[in-house]
C-alpha cells in the first residue's frame, strides 16, 4: 500500500536528481546564464547583414562594442547587451536595425494555448520569446502553468506562489472589490447593495502591499522578463472558485488583463504567455488577456481530435464569459472577447513522414488559413537541447552537428518570423485607445 508519504518520499529522491542536472547546466552559484553570440550569427542569423560588411563597420567605429575573442581565436562573440547596442547605433546602408514597433502603443499580447499536454505548448512559447529577443525585442513571458516548464527552462526555480499569476489574481480580487465597495458607498442606491467582505485570510497576506515590478522577474537574457509559476500555484483552481463564491460579480477572467494594462505601454514589444493544459481560471485568465491566439498541436490523429475539443471548450467558456454581469459595473472590458488573430501551428513535424503530410492538409482543409505556413518541425535537437533546459537559440552550435543546430534553427525562426508578422499584423490594428481600464464607466 501507498500513501501520500510514498509520494513526498519519492519525489524527495526526484529532487536530488534535478538538483543535480541543474547543476550540471547552470553556472556553478545554480544561475542559468546566457551565452555570448558569434560574429557569424551575429551577421547572418540575427542582423541579417552581409558579415565582412559588418567586420568592416564595426572596426571602423572603436566605440561599438568590440565581443571577446574565445579560445578558438577566429571569431568574435557578442554578449546580447552588446547586440543591442550595435543594433541601436548602427545603420546599415541607411538602414535601421531597430525591430518594427508600430508607435504610442501597448506591447501585443500572444496566448500559446491548448490543452492536450506535450502539444508542444511550452517549447514555442520558448522558441518564440528568445527569437523575439534576438530580433530585438523586449519581451515579457507569463508562465500560467503550475508545471512551471517555461519558469524552470529560464533559471527560474525558486518562486514563491505569491509571485504567481496567483498573486496577480488574489491582489485583483482585493482591488476589485475594494473599488466596488466604494462604488456602491458612492451611489445613491447603494444602501441596497450589499458591501462584499473578504477573509483574513486573503486580505491579510500582503498582496494589495506588492506593487506590479514584484511579479516581473529578470531571466539571463537580458531582454526577457518573467512572470513564474511554480507547483505551489496548482491550487490557484481551488482558490479562484472560492474567490468567485467570495464575490460572485468579480470578473475573475480579467485579472492579469487589468495587471498587464497597469503597466507602462513601452516597457514591452511582445508578451507571450504559456498556458497550463487545461480550460480553468489561468488559461481563461491567459486568453482573455490575448489578442492573438496560437493553437499548439502535434500532427497526429489523438491531437488532432484534442485539438479539436479543446477549441469547443475554448468557445464554450468563452460564451459563458460574455454573458458574465455586474451590477457594479467592472470598468470598460470588451465582452464577447475577441482576437485579432487565431492560428493553428503544427508541431514536432516531420517532413518525410507520410501520416504527418497527412495530417498537415487535413488541418489545412478544416481550418484553411487559419493554419501557419511553416510547422515546426521535430528534431533531435530540442530533444538534446531540452535536456539541458535550453532552447535551439541558447545552444552553441558547437555543442552539437552543426547541420542538425542549423536546421533545427531554421524551423523554429520560419515559425517565428510568420509568428511575428501575424503579431505586427494585429498590433497595428490595435485600437488606439486605451484597453480594459480600473475606471467606472460614467453613470
Ligand atoms: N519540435 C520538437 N522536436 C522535438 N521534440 C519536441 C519538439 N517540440 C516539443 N518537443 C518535446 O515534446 C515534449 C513536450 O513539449 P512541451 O513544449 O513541454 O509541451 P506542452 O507545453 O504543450 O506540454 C518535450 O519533451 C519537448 O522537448
Ligand atoms: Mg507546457
Amino acid at each position: 500500500m501507498f500513501d501520500h508519504r510514498d509520494l513526498a518520499q519519492l519525489q524527495a529522491q526526484s529532487l536530488k536528481m534535478q538538483g543535480w542536472i541543474r547543476r550540471q547546466t547552470f553556472s556553478p552559484e545554480m544561475e542559468k546564464t546566457l551565452r555570448r553570440f558569434s560574429s557569424w550569427e551575429l551577421a547572418e542569423l540575427i542582423l541579417k547583414v552581409n558579415q565582412s560588411t559588418l567586420r568592416g563597420r564595426l572596426a571602423a567605429d572603436p566605440t561599438l562594442p568590440q565581443g571577446t575573442v574565445e579560445e578558438d581565436g577566429r571569431q568574435r562573440w557578442y554578449t546580447l547587451d552588446e547586440i543591442n547596442e550595435i543594433r541601436r547605433r548602427l545603420k546599415i546602408n541607411r538602414r535601421s536595425l531597430m525591430p518594427y514597433r508600430p508607435a504610442g502603443k501597448r506591447a501585443i499580447r500572444a496566448a500559446i494555448a491548448n490543452f492536450k499536454g506535450g502539444a508542444g505548448k511550452s517549447t514555442v512559447a520558448l522558441h518564440f520569446a528568445h527569437a523575439a529577443a534576438l530580433e530585438g525585442y523586449r519581451v515579457l513571458a507569463v508562465d500560467f502553468d503550475p508545471q512551471a516548464t517555461l519558469s524552470h527552462s529560464m533559471g527560474l526555480t525558486d518562486v514563491d506562489e505569491e509571485f504567481t499569476v496567483w498573486g496577480i489574481m488574489a491582489r485583483d480580487l482585493i482591488a476589485e472589490t475594494e473599488r466596488m465597495n466604494d462604488a456602491i458607498s458612492g451611489a445613491e442606491s447603494g444602501a441596497a447593495l450589499p458591501r462584499r467582505r473578504l477573509p483574513e485570510s486573503i486580505t491579510g497576506m500582503g498582496l494589495d502591499g506588492l506593487r506590479n515590478s514584484d511579479f516581473i522577474k529578470p531571466t539571463s537574457w537580458p531582454t526577457i522578463d518573467l512572470i513564474p509559476s511554480c507547483a505551489n500555484a496548482a491550487f490557484v483552481e481551488f482558490a479562484s472558485a472560492q474567490y468567485r463564491h467570495l464575490n460572485p460579480e468579480w470578473s475573475f477572467f480579467a485579472a492579469v488583463s487589468r495587471f498587464l494594462d497597469g503597466l507602462s505601454d513601452d516597457a514591452y514589444d511582445i508578451v507571450i504567455f504559456d498556458c497550463p493544459p487545461a480550460i480553468g481560471y489561468q488559461s481563461m485568465n491567459a486568453v482573455f488577456a490575448a489578442d492573438v491566439l496560437y493553437i499548439p498541436s502535434g500532427p497526429g490523429y489523438w491531437e488532432y481530435d484534442s485539438t479539436t475539443s479543446f477549441i469547443g471548450q475554448l468557445s464554450e467558456a468563452l460564451e459563458d464569459l460574455a454573458r458574465f454581469s455586474s451590477t457594479v459595473p467592472a470598468g470598460t472590458m470588451r465582452l464577447p472577447k475577441a482576437f485579432h488573430d487565431i492560428r493553428f501551428l503544427l508541431t514536432r513535424f516531420e517532413p518525410s513522414n507520410d501520416l504527418h503530410r497527412a495530417m498537415q492538409s487535413a488541418f489545412g482543409k478544416v481550418f484553411g488559413d487559419r493554419v501557419t505556413q511553416h510547422p515546426i518541425e521535430m528534431t533531435r535537437a530540442v530533444e538534446q537541447s531540452g535536456r539541458f533546459l535550453s532552447s535551439i537559440y541558447e545552444i552553441d552550435y558547437r555543442d552539437m552537428t552543426r547541420e542538425t543546430w542549423r536546421r533545427a534553427r531554421a524551423s523554429f525562426d520560419r515559425a517565428y518570423e510568420e509568428f511575428r508578422d501575424n503579431l505586427i499584423a494585429a498590433w497595428d490594428k490595435l485600437d488606439e485607445e486605451r484597453p480594459a481600464t480600473l475606471e467606472l464607466e460614467a453613470g
